[in-house]
């Protein structure tokens, strides 16, 4: 195209969203902040989610693991980053529990992002280590019970997954752990497989492996229906605690600012993913499944999102346990 033609057409590529826009968009690789250490379930996830989207997108998401403070660090580097669709957030039910439990933030932990869609909501499992003196849900309450002070209970800091199923287990049996906090359940379990941690309840993306294999013990699933990838082990219901009962939503973010375009993309882009029979297979071996396709979406995802926000508020001030 000449050079006075390309010019006038300018405006109207860029109102289009044409070659210089979001149509373009993404020229170069994409940063996707973890805000847990790696080798952990959020990590699990997000590297399957990334390299689903690379595809689609055309370029290749590195996932970065900035863990620390409950997954806050990561948040905060997001939040605060240039909203050009080149730094994505993958968290947790995290997001809804932060905004009560950090009441100091350096950062808004709800207007600093724009929500892109839906990705997983993940069982969780009580799991021990392996020489643990117990074999039912049962055997670990009356352990618990009688050994409090001396046993270890590991999580991945205030606000993690692990860290409120501690807190629902510990209410639920009436008794108190020390808890050790960690990074993420990553670097946790790798304690918890040295026997130097005692319990842990976590994610079956990061357990369901460890629980097949026979190197850790495992007590309970945190669900109403059992998951098909551990066949054998119990509900909470089943195993008499039935409150016990949790799972973690996981959702994909943006910085606050991003065009709608970008977000827009991202969210067409995390939709196929979720579909791809690869990735499909793999949640599943691991305990979990794909939100629907309608989930996935920055309108449901809001929803939900602000929904859950309103659930853990009064729970977390009737507790009147805080990060600060
Ligand atoms: C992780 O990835 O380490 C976990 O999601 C931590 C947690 O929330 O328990």
């Amino acid at each position: 195209m000449p050079l006075r033609r390309a010019l006038l057409a300018l405006p109207a590529l860029l109102a289009l969203g044409g070659p210089l826009g979001a149509e373009s968009y993404p020229t170069r690789p994409i940063a996707l902040v973890v805000p847990f250490a790696a080798g952990g379930p959020t990590d699990t996830v997000s590297r399957l989610v990334a390299e689903a989207m690379g595809r689609d997108l055309g370029q290749t998401i590195v996932v970065e693991n900035v863990g620390g403070a409950g997954g806050t660090l990561g948040a905060q580097r997001v939040a605060q980053a240039k909203p050009d669709g080149y730094i994505l957030l993958l968290h947790h039910i995290g997001m809804a529990t932060t905004p009560s439990l950090y009441r100091k933030l350096a950062y808004d932990p709800v207007g600093g992002f724009e929500p892109i869609g839906l990705v997983t909501e993940v069982p969780m499992t009580l799991v021990a280590r392996k020489d643990f003196p117990a074999n039912t849900l049962a055997e670990a309450v009356a352990v618990i019970k009688r050994d409090a002070d001396k046993l270890n209970y590991g999580n991945a800091g205030i606000g993690a997954a692990s860290h409120l199923c501690g807190l629902l287990l510990m209410q639920s049996v009436d008794t108190a752990m020390t808890t050790v906090p960690f990074r993420g359940t990553g670097p946790a379990m790798q304690e918890l497989l040295a026997g130097r941690i005692d319990l842990m309840c976590d994610q079956t993306t990061n357990t369901t492996e460890q629980i097949n294999g026979g190197t850790v013990k495992a007590f309970a699933v945190t669900t109403p229906e059992r998951v098909a990838a551990l066949p054998k082990l119990a509900t909470s219901k089943e195993g008499g605690l039935p409150g016990f009962e949790v799972t973690v939503w996981h959702g994909l973010y943006a910085p606050k600012g991003t065009p709608p375009e970008i977000v827009a993309r991202l969210s067409k882009a995390l939709q196929t993913a979720l579909a791809d029979p690869k990735l499909i297979a793999r949640f599943a071996e691991l305990g979990t499944a794909p939100v629907p396709a309608a989930q996935a979406t920055p309108a449901a995802h809001r929803a939900f999102w602000q929904a859950d926000i309103a659930k853990w508020r009064p729970i977390i001030q009737a507790a009147g346990q805080y990060a600060d």
